[in-house]
């Protein structure tokens, strides 16, 4: 959540009757992250909210050894949920979690009950596959939405056979599977929409799921008659990604507290038709995997 609203749309999570796990990235924001979800554990409805921790870089992850007490304090929590990793190549460390040091860190906090569960998150499928060696590894965050099928073909029967968790991150393509975006829709300098569509700052594929631009909002309108009546085209999108047995949930990244609860609500959507189903594979076969599946 990164508007004004954000930390108002993390309160009202709770109330949104569907079980939620909500993360927060990066080391150096333990705090903020933390203070915007300790309301979490007012759930009304009496099931605790989930909460993930993400940390970025290794170097940060060495550095942060008193971190997880400090979001510990700020949830009220005694243990926390999961902390994931990124699984970056880093100029200094080589890839991230696959130094020993890195996992005996993580496995040293679960021993000592600081928290329940790790992961990493990654941009490959190549990555995942790696990842998912590490025998006390629990979950792999990674990309997946109908403009990103290859985690689905080449990833989700492995790591269902390890039971690993999978987590579902930028599920809408960073807003154009809402079916909002237009040729000339206008983002604010900071927001990585407006800087990050070649991957000047980080990995490419983080930004509208690496899809160029117009080719994208041409997919789009492809996807838009498959729609149900009734349902958004991010709840279409969302809904289409828990159709997948292997996902074990999606973090949409809203930035109201309409959106929060429009996204929470498509888990409780009914299927979708086997015809949709085979229509998204079509655009993406046809029209996208050309240009995006060998990368990712
Ligand atoms: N490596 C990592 O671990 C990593 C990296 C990137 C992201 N993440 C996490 O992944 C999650 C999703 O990433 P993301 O935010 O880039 O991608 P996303 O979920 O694909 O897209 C989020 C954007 O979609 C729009 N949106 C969301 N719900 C909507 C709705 N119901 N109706 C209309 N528009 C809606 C909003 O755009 P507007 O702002 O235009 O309204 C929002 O900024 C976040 O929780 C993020 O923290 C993790």
């Amino acid at each position: 959540m990164t508007s004004d609203e954000g930390p108002c749309a993390v309160s009202a999570l709770p109330q949104l009757g569907t079980r939620t796990l909500t993360t927060t990235c990066g080391a150096q924001r333990f705090a903020e992250g933390a203070g915007a979800l300790c309301n979490l554990d007012a759930a009304a409805n009496g099931e605790r909210s989930v909460i993930a921790v993400g940390v970025q870089r290794p170097v940060w992850l060495r550095g942060c050894s008193s971190a997880p007490s400090g979001t510990l304090a700020r949830t009220k929590r005694a243990i926390l949920d999961e902390l994931f990793g990124l699984l970056v190549q880093d100029q200094e460390d080589g890839l991230a979690l696959r130094s020993t040091g890195t996992h005996s860190f993580l496995d040293d906090l679960t021993r000592a009950g600081k928290i329940r569960h790790y992961g990493v998150s990654v941009e490959t499928v190549d990555e995942a596959l790696k990842a998912i060696r590490y025998p006390n590894l629990e979950t792999v965050q990674i990309i997946f939405n109908p403009f990103r099928l290859k985690p689905a073909d080449r990833f989700f029967e492995e790591a269902a056979a390890k039971q690993v968790g999978i987590i579902v991150r930028v599920p809408l393509a960073s807003g154009l599977l809402s079916g909002k975006l237009r040729r000339d829709s206008v983002f604010d300098p900071e927001d990585h929409r407006a800087f990050n569509r070649e991957g000047q700052a980080f990995d490419k594929g983080e930004t509208f799921s690496g899809v160029p631009y117009d080719l994208a909002l041409s997919a789009v309108d492809d996807v838009r008659p498959l729609v149900p009546e009734g349902w958004t085209m991010a709840q279409f999108a969302l809904r289409w990604i828990l159709m997948w047995d292997a996902v074990s949930c999606t973090i949409p990244g809203a930035r109201t507290v309409a959106q929060a609860r429009e996204n929470a609500a498509a888990a409780e959507l009914p299927a979708i038709t086997p015809e949709a189903m085979s229509a998204v594979r079509r655009i993406y076969s046809t029209r996208l995997a050309p240009v995006v599946h060998a990368s990712w």
